[in-house]
C-alpha cells in the first residue's frame, strides 16, 4: 500500500458507515452515581458489535458545568470525572477498536464554557463589545446573543447559551489551541470528530444586523431565534476557509460537520468534511413525495450522514409514531452514504416526560433519558438513581428486543448486515403518495407510507421485509427489499 492510500484509508470507512450516537451520561452508569461513564460504554461494546454497526460517535465527554448538557467545556483535553478518567477512555478506545468499532469524538470548536480558563487568560480568543450589544443577533436559545461580563463591563457575544462565549475563530491562536486540542485525540488514536455547530465559525467581521425574517427557513428554528435571517451571525462569506483550517488539523481522521442549513448550503463546506448530517431529511414531512427530492438533492451532494433524531430533537417514536418505526428504520439504513442511529431509536423509544426544573432549559431533556437495557425500574442503566428516569422499560429493553425475532432491534440488526452488500449506485425508480421505491445496484427498496399493503417495485427475491414476510409486497407502513437473481 502506498502512504497516500493508507492516508486515505483512515478516512474512507466512514462514508458507508452506520454509527451509533451515544450520549455518555445516558448509556451505562457502571459506579452507581445515576450517570453513564465510559466504563459503561466499553461494557456495552459487545452489544454495539453485535447490533452490527462500524462505529460509535460519542457526545462530548469533556469537563463540564453542564450548562448546555456537556456542549459547555472547561477542558477541550480532559475526561469528566463524573465520566470516568482517561485511562478509561483509552482502554474503550482500544477495545472498540479491538472490536472494530471505530471512534468519533465530539469536536465543539465554537465556543468553551465560560468557566473554561481561557476566558480570563485569554480574553482576546473570544468575541466582544463595549457599551452594549453591537447588533440585533440573538441566542439561538432566546434572547440577545450578547451578555455583559460583569468581571470587565464589557459585552461578549455566545451564539448560544450566556454561559458559552463564542470563540473568534479570525484570531489564529484560537484556530491553534484547537488544533492542539485535535492533536491531543489523535494522538490517543481516536478515528475522527463531529464538529459541532461548525457554521457558527464564522460571523460577519463587520459584526452587522441580521435582517429580519420574511419567511419560515427551511428547517426548524424556536419561535424568537427564527424572526431573523441569520445572514450575518453565522456562515459568513469566508466560513469555509476557517472548516479548512480544522481539515489541515484532522490531517487524515474523518470528519463529520452538524452544520444546521439546508442541503443547498451544505455544498460550500462538503469538501472539507467526510460527511455532513442531512437535517432536511430528519425533518421531512413524512410523505414519499416530500421525501423523494430530499433524499435525491442529498443522494447527489453525495457525503451525506442520514439522521432522523439526535440528543437534540424528537425522537422518531414520538415525532413519527411508533406505528411508522420499521418503515423509517429501512429508509435511514437502505439510502446511499451513511447513516446514524442515535441510541434507543433500536428500541423505539420515545421522548420522556420533561422534569421540572429542566436540565436543559432549551427543553431537550426528553430526548435524553436513560437506555433501558432490561425491564428493572432503572432499566439496568444504573444501580442507583438515574439523573433523568427511565420512560418505560418495562415496555422496551434491549434484553426482551434481542430474544424477539420480531422486534424493531432485529429489523435493525438485519438491515445493518443487509447494508453491506449494497451498491454504490442509488435510483429513485417510483414515487407516488404512498410510496417511494430506490435501487441500491441489485436491490430495489420499496417504502410504503400508506395504510394498504402494495406490491414490491422491481424485480428480484425478497431478502428483507419489514414484517418478516417473504411475498414480495410492502406491508402498510412498511417495506420489501428485492434483490434481482443471479446478483
Ligand atoms: C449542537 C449540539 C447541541 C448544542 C449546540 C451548542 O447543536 O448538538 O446539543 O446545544 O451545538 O453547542
Amino acid at each position: 500500500m502506498t502512504v497516500e492510500a493508507g492516508l486515505l484509508d483512515r478516512r474512507s470507512w466512514v462514508s458507508n458507515a452506520a454509527i451509533y450516537q451515544i450520549y455518555p451520561r445516558s448509556f451505562q452508569d457502571t459506579d452507581g452515581d445515576g450517570v453513564g461513564d465510559l466504563e459503561g460504554i466499553r461494557r456495552r461494546l459487545p452489544y454495539l458489535r453485535s447490533l452490527g454497526v462500524d462505529g460509535i460517535w460519542l457526545s462530548p465527554i469533556y469537563p463540564s458545568p453542564l450548562a448546555d448538557g456537556g456542549y459547555d467545556i472547561s477542558d477541550h483535553s480532559a475526561v469528566d470525572p463524573v465520566l470516568g478518567t482517561l485511562a478509561d477512555f483509552d482502554a474503550l478506545l482500544t477495545q472498540a477498536q479491538t472490536s472494530r468499532l471505530k471512534v468519533l469524538l465530539d469536536l465543539v470548536p465554537s465556543h468553551t464554557s465560560i468557566e473554561h480558563p481561557w476566558f480570563r487568560e485569554h480574553p482576546e480568543w473570544y468575541v466582544w463589545a463595549d457599551g452594549g450589544p453591537p447588533n440585533n443577533w440573538l441566542s439561538a436559545f432566546g434572547g440577545p446573543a450578547w451578555s455583559k461580563d460583569e468581571h470587565t463591563g464589557r459585552w461578549y457575544l455566545h451564539s448560544f447559551y450566556r454561559e458559552q462565549p463564542d470563540l473568534n475563530w479570525r484570531h489564529p491562536e484560537v484556530q491553534e489551541a484547537i488544533g492542539q486540542v485535535m492533536a491531543f485525540w489523535l494522538a490517543r488514536g481516536v478515528d475522527g470528530f463531529r464538529v459541532d455547530a461548525v457554521d457558527r465559525l464564522a460571523k460577519d467581521p463587520d459584526l452587522r444586523d441580521d435582517h429580519p425574517a420574511t419567511g419560515p427557513w427551511l428547517l426548524p428554528l424556536p419561535p424568537e431565534y427564527g424572526t431573523l435571517r441569520h445572514v450575518h451571525s453565522r456562515d459568513a462569506e469566508d466560513a469555509h476557509e476557517l472548516v479548512e483550517v480544522l481539515r489541515r488539523y484532522a490531517r487524515e481522521v474523518a470528519l463529520v460537520g452538524e452544520l444546521y442549513r439546508p442541503t443547498e448550503e451544505l455544498k460550500r463546506f462538503v469538501n472539507h468534511f467526510d460527511l455532513a448530517f442531512a437535517f432536511e431529511f430528519l425533518f421531512a414531512q413524512w410523505h414519499p413525495r416530500a421525501i423523494a427530492p430530499i433524499v435525491e438533492s442529498a443522494a447527489r451532494l453525495g457525503r451525506i450522514a442520514w439522521v432522523l433524531s439526535n440528543h437534540d430533537f424528537s425522537r422518531p417514536a414520538s415525532r413519527l409514531g411508533e406505528e411508522n418505526l420499521r418503515l423509517a428504520a429501512t429508509l435511514l439504513l437502505t439510502l446511499p452514504g451513511a447513516a446514524f442511529i442515535y441510541q434507543g431509536d433500536e428500541l423505539g423509544l420515545r421522548d420522556g416526560p420533561g422534569i421540572h426544573p429542566p436540565f436543559d432549559r432549551a427543553g431537550r431533556d426528553g430526548a435524553r433519558h436513560p437506555m433501558q437495557w432490561d425491564a428493572t425500574p432503572t432499566g439496568g442503566f444504573s444501580s442507583g438513581r438515574p439523573w433523568l428516569p427511565p420512560v418505560d422499560p418495562e415496555h422496551r429493553n434491549v434484553e426482551a428486543a434481542v430474544a424477539d425475532p420480531h422486534s424493531l432491534l432485529t429489523l435493525y440488526r438485519r438491515l445493518l448486515a443487509l447494508r453491506r452488500s449494497f451498491g454504490g449506485e442509488f435510483e429513485i425508480v417510483f414515487v407516488d403518495e404512498s410510496v417511494l421505491a430506490y435501487r441500491r445496484g441489485q436491490h430495489t427498496v420499496t417504502l410504503n407510507f400508506g395504510e394498504e399493503a402494495r406490491g414490491a417495485v422491481g424485480e428480484g427475491v425478497v431478502v428483507l421485509s419489514s414484517e418478516a414476510e417473504s411475498q414480495p409486497v410492502a406491508p402498510p407502513r412498511g417495506a420489501v427489499i428485492l434483490q434481482r437473481e443471479g446478483a
